[in-house]
């Protein structure tokens, strides 16, 4: 096995006229949770598909465990585990024998068959619920056996796509435990998602895709580091005319704005308060510069407000649309 869990070459992939992955770059390590992060039409599933030897690459190279996806595809499939955006079940069958089903179709039987089974539906919380059938389970419920089912041969890569669409707060909260407890195991996985809280609340790095091509990967932290907006706000009694012009001087200011408002005094009376509004690519360098600056010409701040890029913000500044469509 190469040092390599997926390496992802010059990958692209046509449908028809349309070109939905336009020449994909990266590697992802053994262990690693690795976000897939983009809006709708954005060549996620695509990319999903290929990885799991559903669809052939129309050009480029993709390895698994250095096996190649389309040459060595039969092999591959004993290695990964798939959890579809669409969920795959049998809507007349059981919870356990939907399990079972899937378990007998990778080639479990018996005992060993019957004592997966039960540790899945343990691991996704729907043990007394085992003997119904699945058409009486709610969305979430569904999207948790569904997860079971891409775990059922102990695969060593797990590709989630979107596991979160349509699922209930508990649901999701128990998902969320699963797929912590696997990472915690030393499993691969990729998580697809358009949800970016999602992505930088759980992704070692993460992917932003757009249009078929890969725009940025690195760390959420790095990404919002490198490339989020932010905002400082500063409230002030008095405004300096030297301070506007001295902040927008700084390397990543982009823009200061200053507006004079009305907020209620100690006494009941109205006092006005100017607030500058500081957009930055760097909040915190930019935080401690205007500090620095602020007591240099002795102005007294009465507010600091600081509001924290995000990973939707390195999106839009990326692409210049909203992940959220
Ligand atoms: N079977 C298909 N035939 C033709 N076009 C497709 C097919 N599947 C996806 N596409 C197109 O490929 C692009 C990427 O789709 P998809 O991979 O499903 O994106 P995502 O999962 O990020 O929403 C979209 O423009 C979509 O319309
Ligand atoms: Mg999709």
């Amino acid at each position: 096995m190469g040092p390599h869990m997926v390496k992802v070459l010059d990958l692209i992939r046509r449908y028809g006229e349309r070109t939905a992955l336009k020449g994909l770059n990266f590697e992802i390590a053994p262990g690693e949770l690795f976000g897939l992060l983009g809006p709708n039409g954005a060549g996620k599933t695509t990319l999903i598909n290929v990885l799991a030897t559903l669809l052939k690459p129309t050009s480029g190279h993709v390895t698994i465990r250095s096996m190649d996806v389309v040459r060595q595809a039969k092999e591959i499939k004993h290695f990964i585990g798939i959890v579809p955006q669409e969920i795959a079940l049998y809507s007349t069958l059981s919870a356990r024998e939907n399990l079972g089903f899937y378990g007998r179709m990778y080639g479990l039987q018996g005992l060993e068959l019957r004592n997966r089974v039960d540790e899945l539906l343990e691991m996704i919380k729907l043990s007394d619920r085992r003997n119904e059938r699945v058409d009486k389970f709610s969305g979430g419920m569904k999207r948790r056996l569904n997860l079971a089912i891409g775990l059922v041969h102990r695969p060593t890569l797990l590709l989630l796509d979107e596991p979160m669409v349509g699922v209930d707060p508990q649901s999701r909260n128990h998902i969320l435990e699963n797929i912590q407890a696997l990472k915690a195991e030393g499993m691969t996985m990729i998580y697809t998602t358009h949800y970016m809280e999602e992505a930088e609340r759980l992704c070692d790095r993460v992917a932003i895709i757009d249009e078929g091509r890969l725009i940025a990967l690195d760390s959420p932290q790095q990404l919002v580091e490198q490339m989020g907006d932010g905002l400082i706000h500063i409230g002030l009694r008095s405004v300096d005319p030297g301070l506007i012009n001295t902040l927008r001087t700084l390397p990543r200011v982009r823009e200061v704005q200053c507006l004079e408002r009305d907020e209620p005094g100690e006494e009941g009376e109205t006092v006005s308060e100017n607030r500058i509004t500081i957009r930055t690519d760097q909040v915190r360098q930019t935080l401690v510069e205007v500090i620095g600056i602020c007591e240099q010409l002795e102005i007294r701040v009465g507010s600091l407000e600081v509001l924290e890029p995000n990973l939707n913000s390195v999106f839009l500044q990326l692409t210049g649309k909203r992940l959220r469509k």
